[in-house]
């Protein structure tokens, strides 16, 4: 099996020190601000990224131990297998957030919607272009049980 060595350009300040503090479920809104702070030998590469208003930000989840191929969402009550889902537990444990850009100091980025632990390390930073036009958008299982919970409540 062919493994690959990364390396962490920077970490996470994040409000959010334990898992259970971190919004969960459907219509979980990621509202929290933190700072992407990169090491100072990479700070060169955030040359123009102030332009962009959003970013992707690839990371690590560093506190998960172990994978599962299924696993219960806290979306559903039906399990789905784990490259269907968000889950921490992956065999690859590489997390992907979308966060808001609200400014640059440095080698500090101040962006909002962050949904990672305090001291997460960062693997990449990239700027986030989206081509894929929503009605294209499907939402899979996701959408089913948003739907099954809003018949459910009175
Ligand atoms: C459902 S995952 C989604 C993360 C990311 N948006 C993604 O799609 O890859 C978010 C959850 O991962 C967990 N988490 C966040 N940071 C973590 C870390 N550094 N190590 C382990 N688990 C973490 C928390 O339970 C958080 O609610």
């Amino acid at each position: 099996m062919a493994m690959f060595e990364m390396r962490a350009i920077g970490s996470v300040s994040s409000p959010y020190t334990e898992t259970a503090q971190i919004p969960k479920g459907c219509g979980a809104a990621h509202q929290a601000e933190g700072v992407l702070e990169l090491l100072p030998e990479f700070e060169q590469g955030l040359k123009d990224i102030e332009g962009f208003s959003h970013l992707f930000v690839i990371w690590v989840f560093h506190q998960a131990q172990g994978y599962a191929l299924l696993g219960q969402p806290p979306t559903d009550d039906r399990p789905h297998g784990v490259f269907a889902t968000r889950s921490p537990y992956r065999p690859s444990p590489i997390g992907l957030t979308v966060v808001e850009l609200l400014r640059r100091e440095g080698p500090r980025l101040y962006v909002r919607g962050v949904d990672m632990l305090d001291g997460t390390p960062i693997l990449d930073i990239k700027p986030y272009l989206s081509s894929v036009p929503p009605e294209k958008l499907r939402r899979g299982w996701l959408a089913e049980a948003e739907e099954r919970k809003r018949r459910s409540q009175p």
